[in-house]
């Protein structure tokens, strides 16, 4: 498990998780409308943007231990908009 700032608040992300499904999990929401969890990611709507490290990316193909290199300190910080 890792460590994921999401909005200030500190949960904890299995390595590889989507970040579209770690949000959600979470309690947050994120608009997503071409991913669907049985089908993957499509990658063809972008209305899942989020902010992570000063940098937008699709919260349904990134994962949340990208960008991370110290597993115990996870420096993700997320922006969700809405
Ligand atoms: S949900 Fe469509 S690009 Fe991420």
């Amino acid at each position: 498990m890792l460590n994921v700032v999401i909005d200030d608040v500190i949960y904890k992300a299995h390595r590889g998780e989507l970040l579209v499904d770690l949000i959600s999990r979470t309690g947050g929401s994120i608009p997503h409308v071409c991913y669907h969890p049985q089908l993957g990611p499509i990658k063809t709507c972008d209305t899942c943007m989020v902010e992570v490290n000063g940098q937008l990316v699709r919260a349904c193909t990134a994962t949340a231990n990208e960008g991370i290199e110290d597993i115990d300190e996870v420096l993700a910080r997320l922006g969700c908009a809405g």
